[in-house]
């Protein structure tokens, strides 16, 4: 088959004519849609990561960290919301680049997703599963440590030196297993279980900041950038570079509002609301609680598993160390439950396309939800979670995501000049200004990641590649019909 049929790009007008007949239910109105990218923004990033950057890389200076990072997503959010309006199609970065690079690099784009999506599903239930035994065991319960971790790990060193290593994370494995359970049984009840915890856990960061503030001591933010070690990426200017590099991870999430393109009742209206509502919000409150966490912990003692718990331990409101525990559980929870919904909704177009087997497309009659699909995802993703490290993980789910967002930058400016005058219900402000500060910032984000991670990344595409010439090319519904 020759190269350009590889680049076929399926033509607008198409995917547009694709959305409707999907078996999907239309259920999600506005404010469950700004939910759904709450719910899947607010986790491990600010409950687990913001005290190792803090601790390691930028001082209490990892405030201009969340900025920075905030301002590269506010780019990218723009370019999302144009082309989530454009084509509500579940299958979010993967959709706009078939319409842009055409079928090779959409599989590639799917295919690296599924880092960003599964693999982040599983980064977060690893986090999940710390906070959970820590909870347990303020109410008298303990989970065996080595039962908690994944094999090979310290899971916990014993008084007497002894050095326990993890068999399974059986916890994390257990979260991905219930909400997996849940997405299969509908959409709307998914959803309103993700309203829920969405509001407990915004009320837990809220509380965290209005009760926090009280015990700011200023002298913890000086100095405010802590002098460069000698090493880049160890406070200074670059320390704060690198921060912003590891808090990225508590942006992602916004950008999974576009897999329910689908299931909304107005996405062209709904879908930009809901992923720059969730992005403005989400930042604002990450702002303020490192801000609050540095204030209260000198910031060198923040490098630990539950840096909001240790700040609210300094207080010596021992009840609130609890309660916002509950709360880092919910919130981690549904980040969780929408990666795997995005997941799920994003192979669906993909596999519609048939690049991925039919199974994948299968909504069951009466749940209205890709049962398989959501039921292989979380097999594979429970497996994973009980069996590889947090960092390993939350790097890679970092690069992948930030290539899938370079990608959607520059579809914004590509579509502008191939389809011109295709109705946008929202425009992007400043093309080709935004997009590509967009791409820059997304890059300088990625360079400062280390050399094993991008490594990883071509090694992963590299299986993608195969796994499309070995199967996707013989079943494309576009290179078939060409
Ligand atoms: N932004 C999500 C989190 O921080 C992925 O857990």
């Amino acid at each position: 088959m020759a190269m350009t049929g590889l680049m076929t790009r399926k033509p607008i007008a198409e995917i547009i004519s694709d959305i409707e007949h999907t078996g999907f239910s239309k259920s999600l109105g506005a404010l469950s849609i700004t939910f759904i990218g709450i719910g899947c923004i607010i986790g491990a990033g600010i409950f687990v990561l913001t005290g190792t950057a803090a601790a390691n890389n930028a001082g209490p200076a990892v405030v201009l960290s969340f900025a920075l990072a905030g301002l590269a997503c506010a780019f990218v959010g723009l370019c999302y919301s144009e082309l989530a309006a454009l084509l509500p199609v579940s299958g979010s970065t993967y959709t706009y680049t078939y319409a842009t690079l055409g079928e090779l690099f959409a599989w590639i784009i799917g295919w690296d997703l599924i880092l960003e999506y599964a693999m982040g599903a599983a980064t977060v239930a690893v986090g999940w599963s710390g906070y959970f035994r820590s909870l347990l065991h303020n109410v008298g319960i303990d989970i065996p440590a080595q039962f908690a971790s994944a094999p090979g790990t310290v899971a916990e060193t014993l008084p007497d030196g002894t050095v326990i290593y993890g068999v399974v994370n059986l916890p994390a494995a257990a979260i991905i297993g219930l909400l997996t359970i849940l997405l299969i049984m509908g959409t709307k009840e998914s959803a309103r279980l993700n309203n829920i915890m969405v509001v407990v856990k915004l009320a837990v960061v809220l509380a965290f900041i209005l009760v926090g503030v009280r015990y700011i001591n200023a002298d913890n933010w000086q100095p405010f950038i802590p002098n460069n070690s000698g090493d880049f990426g160890e406070f200074g200017w670059s320390g704060v570079m690198r921060a912003a590099g590891v808090v990225f991870f508590a942006f992602i999430g916004f950008d999974a509002v576009s897999t329910a393109a689908q299931e909304a009742k107005n996405p062209q209206r709904d879908l930009p609301i809901g992923i720059l509502a969730s992005l403005i919000i989400c930042t604002l409150l990450y702002i303020a609680v490192s801000a609050v966490m540095t204030g209260i912990v000198p910031y060198s003692q923040l490098g630990v598993a539950d840096p909001i718990a240790k700040a609210v331990d300094i207080t010596g409101l021992t009840w609130f160390s609890i309660l916002i525990k509950v709360g880092a559980l919910a919130g981690l929870t549904t980040v969780i439950l929408v990666l795997l919904y995005g997941q799920s909704r994003i192979f669906f177009t993909i596999s519609k396309d048939g690049l991925l087997p039919p199974l994948f497309s299968q909504v069951h009659p009466t749940l209205r939800t890709p049962w398989k699909s959501q039921l292989i995802i979380g097999s594979v993703v429970a497996i994973v979670a009980a069996l590889t490290p947090i960092e390993t993980l939350g790097h890679m789910v970092a690069i992948g995501t930030l290539f899938a967002f370079i990608l959607v930058c520059g579809a914004v400016i590509y579509l502008r000049k191939s389809d011109a005058d295709v109705a946008r219900p929202f425009r992007t402000p400043g093309v080709p200004f935004v997009p590509v500060l967009g791409i820059f910032f997304c890059l300088v984000l990625m360079v400062s990641l280390p050399l094993d991670t991008w490594l990883r990344l071509i090694i992963w595409l590299a299986i993608g590649m195969a796994i499309y010439f070995l199967y996707g090319r013989r079943h494309s519904v576009l290179m078939n019909r060409a």
